[in-house]
């Protein structure tokens, strides 16, 4: 008989998300932000009992958010000794970029919309056995309740992804020239996969289209990367506002298709497909599921998500989205890898 490993290792997956949340709202991160301490010194620091803290560090060390840059040269022994033992934790750089409060990318607002997507969660059985999403996200009005503040949180996990999407269209698909860009950002949120092209060419422009009160949020954050000036309002459903055909460079579907199933995402790709110049690129961000929906995990999950979010939301295999691009009319699909990321980016260029 096997051991239920992996039925146990899911459970503590719970236990997990407490320490990493908590760990964020002690302060322990923030704690370490200048160089490695000793789990007495960090307590102290802190005004806790250095006993949980010494818990702590060890679950994080374990969980990969933590390091121990004194093992090569100390061994340690029974648990009583080690609370005030000499063993130093230092920040790994994961940690150090997203979970200390002083970092521009700090994943604190995230943690807190974690939450609420975890409210949401709870109804999971219910939503199985009516098939009623509980909620409608994709409703103009409900969508401007919930995207002002749900996409400023997303901005720490796509940021370093469209940062890679960036070099990608300069380096492959305009084969290294540096040109100015007149980019369209579709259900732009915070603007976070155009921002780093603004910042790569000063003559860049970017539009933002999505809900008037989500553009707000666009707005502020486009001003603190300092490309506020070069950023203009589509405000609307974009199923209403009309854009001109052939008058962009680069068109971009961050995290948008999977609220609007695939009707309406073939729609969406058509509407890009026009208001792009020949040879512009579409740039498609997704958590792609593989073509025989076995893998990775957390696309699989998510196409729960968006049953539970929308009416018709799903996931899709990157086969799928490119054969679509394709009898959208684009000319060719391009696929690209990013370093540590669960899924590909997808380029349609026309
Ligand atoms: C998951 S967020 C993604 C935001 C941003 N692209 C990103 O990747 O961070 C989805 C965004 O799509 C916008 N949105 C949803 N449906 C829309 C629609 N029909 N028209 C315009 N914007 C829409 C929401 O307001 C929200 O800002």
């Amino acid at each position: 008989m096997m051991p239920p490993e992996t039925i146990t290792s899911i459970l503590h997956g719970s236990w997990a998300i407490q320490v990493l949340k908590s760990a964020v709202e002690l302060g322990l991160f923030d704690g370490l932000s200048e160089g490695a301490l000793t789990a007495a010194a960090l307590a102290q620091n802190l005004g806790y009992p250095v006993k949980g803290v010494s818990l702590m560090l060890d679950s994080l060390v374990g969980m990969g958010l933590l390091e121990r840059p004194d093992l090569a040269t100390h061994q340690f022994g029974k648990p009583k000794e080690r609370l005030d033992s000499p063993a130093l934790y230092a920040l790994s750089d994961c940690a150090a970029a997203y979970l200390v409060k002083e970092s521009p990318l700090f994943m604190g607002m995230y943690l807190k919309q974690h939450d609420e997507l975890d409210k949401m969660w709870r109804y999971l059985k219910d939503t199985v056995k009516s098939g009623q999403p509980v909620m409608h996200v994709n409703n103009d009005d409900k969508a401007s309740e919930i995207f002002p503040h749900l996409a400023e949180s997303i901005i720490p996990l796509n940021y370093a992804i469209a940062e890679d999407a960036c070099r990608f269209v300069y380096e492959t698909v305009l084969c290294g020239q540096s040109k100015a860009l007149k980019i369209l950002d579709v259900a732009a949120g915070s603007a976070v996969w155009s921002i780093p092209f603004a910042l790569a060419h000063p003559g860049t422009t970017i539009s933002a289209l999505d809900f008037p009160a989500v553009l707000k949020v666009t707005e502020r954050i486009a001003a603190k990367f300092e490309v506020g000036d070069r950023l203009s309002l589509l405000p609307g459903n974009w199923r209403d506002v009309q854009i001109e055909s052939q008058s962009y460079d680069v068109a971009i579907l961050g995290h948008i298709l999977h609220s609007e199933g695939y009707e309406l995402s073939e729609k969406l790709l058509s509407y890009c497909f026009d208001l792009l110049k020949p040879g512009g690129t579409l740039i498609i961000a997704e958590f792609f599921a593989n073509r025989n929906r076995t893998a990775p995990l957390h696309p699989l999950m998510f196409g729960l998500n968006m049953y539970l979010a929308t009416t018709d939301g799903c996931i899709f295999s990157i086969e799928e989205l490119s054969e679509m691009a394709l009898r959208t009319g684009f000319n060719r699909v391009i696929r690209h890898n990013s370093v540590d990321y669960v899924s590909p980016l997808l380029f349609a260029v026309k």
